[in-house]
């Protein structure tokens, strides 16, 4: 079975313009889990159809926690050969690494002397380290500025993320809102675009949120021998092979609900409600191992080709960087001529 509307880069296909969408992920390790995809990427794969479409990886934004030359890059690279292998288009989208548009930090510094300090102060990935503790520096405080640069340098209309990022776009509307309004109308204000449902909050296999930071998530491409373990080790009640068990809400069935067909899931509720059947969680968890690899099978295959192939993936972000460039250039001339510096053009 291909995943739901999954193409690939190993495919290929055509595109019109409409709204500005961007969005990105920050290479803090070097592998999409199922909550990035399914909480983010899979909705930037329907919506790139649609055209205007900016997928970046967020490379500087990864500095506030890697702090290694080699796991950065490497995990930049491995960021781009997940986003392909999944099935976003640069021939539908315009797909780049921040690093090939260094204006954003120069934006960023300028949206930085219009946001007041208590609403940085509020941002959750900020005061989540102060609650605990947790000294912070000076990057990580004013991360929201660079994401909000990272979504106005393109002047974005939709901007597709997972919940927890809402707050960073409402963030940029104010930015955004206040630059105009000193300097003129250059900016968009722009809107979130968030999943509703089970995408919005996909469990790890702990149960809780699945997240890179709580080391309870899946990775799509991870081995299989390491993947089949990880999902051996969901943490489950202690109801045994002959109990009636309750899907809803179960990690194991909330998980397969993502990737299995609606069949599938109907036949996995049915067994576990059952009683004196012998079909335990060990079961369940075989199930679910098999219809993650199913669904990602193509994406596994192409993401393999991908990373034996780097000046493949190299000239893709290459031409990426090309095609923002305009764009880029456009919105600084805009932005230097609003607060009054001397533009590129200008200056010849
Ligand atoms: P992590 O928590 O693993 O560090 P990120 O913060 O890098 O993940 O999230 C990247 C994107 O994926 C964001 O848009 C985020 O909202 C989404 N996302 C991450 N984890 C989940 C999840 N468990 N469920 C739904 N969406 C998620
Ligand atoms: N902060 C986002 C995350 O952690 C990544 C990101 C950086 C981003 N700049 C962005 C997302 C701009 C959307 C738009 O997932």
């Amino acid at each position: 079975m291909v995943a739901h509307g999954m193409k690939n880069a190993c495919e290929g296909r055509k595109s019109a313009m409409s709204q500005v969408t961007l969005s990105g992920l920050t290479p803090t390790s070097s592998g999409i889990h199922l909550g990035n995809y399914f909480g983010a990427v899979r909705q930037w794969i329907d919506l790139q159809k649609e055209g205007g479409a900016h997928y970046f990886i967020a490379s500087y934004h990864a500095l506030t926690t890697v702090k290694k030359a080699q796991a950065l890059s490497e995990n930049i690279f491995g960021i781009a050969c997940d986003y392909l292998a999944l099935g976003l288009d640069p021939e539908q989208a315009v797909i780049y690494r921040q690093e090939d548009v260094p204006e954003v930090c120069e934006l960023s510094w300028i949206l930085s002397t219009l946001t007041p300090m208590g609403l940085l102060e509020r941002c959750h990935a900020y005061k989540d380290k102060i609650e605990k503790g947790i000294s912070a520096d000076h990057g990580l405080f004013a991360y929201p500025c660079l994401m909000a640069a990272d979504i106005l340098i393109v002047r974005s209309h939709r901007v597709p993320v997972g919940q927890d990022q809402k707050q960073h776009v409402e963030v940029t509307r104010d930015i955004a809102g206040k630059f105009n309004q000193l300097y003129g109308e250059v900016f968009p204000l722009p809107e979130p675009l968030i999943l509703e449902g089970q995408a919005a909050k996909v469990p790890g296999v702990d149960g809780q949120k699945m997240s890179k930071s709580y080391g309870n998530d899946l990775g799509i491409f991870e081995p299989e021998k390491k993947l089949r373990k990880k999902i051996m080790g969901i943490v489950t009640d202690s109801q045994g092979v002959d109990d009636p068990k309750e899907p809803e809400g179960n990690t194991i069935y909330e998980l397969y609900k993502l990737v299995a067909s609606a069949e599938q899931v109907a036949e996995m509720a049915e067994k576990m409600r059952a009683s004196g059947i012998g079909y335990g969680y060990g079961h369940a968890k075989q199930e679910l191992y098999e219809a993650l690899l199913e669904h990602f099978a193509d994406a596994r295959t192409c993401r393999a080709e991908l990373e034996n192939d780097p000046a493949r993936v190299e000239e893709i972000l290459q031409h990426g960087a090309q095609k923002v460039r305009p764009v880029v250039e456009e919105t600084m001339d805009a932005v230097h001529s609003g607060i009054g510096i001397t533009t590129r053009k200008l200056r010849g």
